[in-house]
């Protein structure tokens, strides 16, 4: 049996940690989605072609080194505006979702467009300073030298490419359950979403 729990939301807003444990706590695997946004923008950064550097995508390119740093987060959103890099990567996410016994799925567009028939669907979010107090700390515990203004505002260039691109915008999905972490710490984060899988997969084992 498969089960897709889809989970969307702005940079920073903790998809990352609630999708790994919701993952881990009903046993079904996680694909980072932003990870082949990230792979391809850092291959451009190198110097090739967005769009090939999608088309020869491989699952080990998402364990290379260096793509969580805001030089390859800024070039992910940039690549992810377009709609042939977009494309390409389909498969490779809807295949990782039907896989047998389940699968959580984070990214921006994976209740909307990738799996619009996902079991369960959330969109976590939070205000844009807390996403870049997160952020910074991520940062700053990594070793970058940064600052919390240009985590601001790198984060906010980015919700603004993300939400306005033609292609596959960030938004929430009709029926994905908002979840505002704004004031939760990541324990209530983490529990509150459990939640909200639980009572989709109870609804499952009685429909
Ligand atoms: O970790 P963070 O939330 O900062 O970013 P990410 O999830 O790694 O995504 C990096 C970039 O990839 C985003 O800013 C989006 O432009 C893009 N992305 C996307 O367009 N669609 C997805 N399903 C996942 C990421």
């Amino acid at each position: 049996m498969s089960f897709t729990i889809a989970i969307d939301g702005p940079a920073a807003a903790g998809k990352g940690t609630i999708s790994k444990a919701v993952a881990a706590h009903f046993g079904v695997g996680h694909l980072d989605t932003g990870l082949l946004y990230r792979a391809v923008g850092k291959r451009m950064l190198d110097g090739v072609e967005p769009i090939e550097a999608a088309l020869a995508l491989v699952a080990e390119d998402l364990e290379a080194e260096g793509l969580r740093t805001a030089d390859v987060a800024q070039a992910a959103s940039k690549v992810a505006a377009i709609p042939e890099v977009r494309s390409a990567l389909v498969d490779f996410q809807r295949a990782y979702a039907r896989r047998a016994g389940g699968a959580v799925l984070d990214g921006r567009d994976i209740g909307t467009v990738i799996c619009p028939e996902a079991e369960a669907k959330l969109f976590v979010t939070a205000s844009a300073e807390v996403r870049a107090r997160r952020r910074y700390a991520e940062l700053s515990a990594g070793g970058a030298e940064t600052d919390y203004d240009t985590v601001l505002a790198d984060t906010k260039e980015r919700d603004h490419r993300d939400a306005t691109r033609s292609d596959a915008p960030l938004r929430p999905a009709e029926d994905a359950v908002i979840l505002d972490t704004s004031t939760l710490d990541i324990d209530a984060a983490v529990a509150q979403a459990i939640a909200v899988v639980a009572a989709k997969r109870k609804d499952g084992d009685t429909a």
